[in-house]
């Protein structure tokens, strides 16, 4: 306690310092899906800044509608031009909350972005199981990981692959622990969930295109992982 003046002065400071560009939660950065774009996603901000007043939300405004059809690395190219300079701007890191075909761009993105600040990734019906490159460093630089999916989706088959469930060669789902890639710790998906990091919150009842307009899913899935 040799200068009590500067020892009380500075989380003062510090909280004049943080309080220009944050509310106390994390900038939030929503990738949208196939055919989709920042209009769809209205509601879903609507319900972060209702129960999180403050936070920044981005709706990255690219490959809207049709333009979602573009080919896949162009498009990941272009996420990441959008993103990079709020990631830049949050010292704590930022959500990235993604959608359907926009889980797989979000994928892409943290898998070539060795210095990412990504604090939890939420996967919202996004068939995420699929192909997965060499990410394991990065994916470990993850502090969480949520997935979120349903049986009545309708788009995403099976249902259980937005949780990296997936068919076997009989067509028989296997669910994400007793896929290989899991045991193996392929990318480091074991690791995470070993560590207690990775989420599933199953909803049933949600069709595809309603996941991030439904208020109980925010509730139940997202709203307590994006402070
Ligand atoms: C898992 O490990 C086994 C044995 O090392 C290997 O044969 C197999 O190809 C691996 N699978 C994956 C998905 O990495
Ligand atoms: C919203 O989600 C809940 C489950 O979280 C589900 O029971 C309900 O049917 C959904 N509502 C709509 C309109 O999709």
């Amino acid at each position: 306690m040799k200068n009590p003046l500067i020892m009380r002065g500075s989380p003062l400071l510090f909280l004049l310092l943080a309080g220009v560009c944050v509310a106390g939660y994390r900038p939030v950065i929503i990738v949208h899906g196939i055919f989709d774009g920042p209009k769809q996603f209205e509601k879903l901000r609507n319900f972060i800044c209702k129960v999180h007043p403050g936070t920044e939300v981005t709706v990255i405004d690219l490959y809207n509608n049709l333009a979602s059809m573009k080919p896949m690395w162009k498009q990941v190219q272009g996420f990441r031009e959008a993103i990079g300079p709020i990631m830049r701007r949050a010292p704590d890191g930022i959500h990235l909350l993604c959608f359907s075909q926009g889980g797989l761009i979000c994928r892409a993105l943290l898998s070539t972005t060795p210095n990412h600040n990504v604090n939890t990734f939420i996967s919202l019906s996004s068939p995420i199981a699929g192909q997965f490159g060499a990410w394991r460093d990065n994916f470990l630089r993850l502090k969480k990981l949520v997935l979120i999916g349903g049986p009545d989706d309708g788009v995403i088959t099976p249902w259980q692959s937005s949780l990296f469930g997936f068919f076997d060669c009989n067509e028989n789902v296997v669910e994400m622990r007793n896929q290989e890639f899991y045991k193996n710790d392929t990318f480091g998906l074991k690791t995470l969930d070993t560590r207690g990091k990775v989420s599933v919150c199953v909803q049933s009842g949600v069709k595809h295109v309603t996941w991030h307009s439904n208020y109980t899913v925010f509730m139940n899935c997202i709203e307590k992982w994006l402070t």
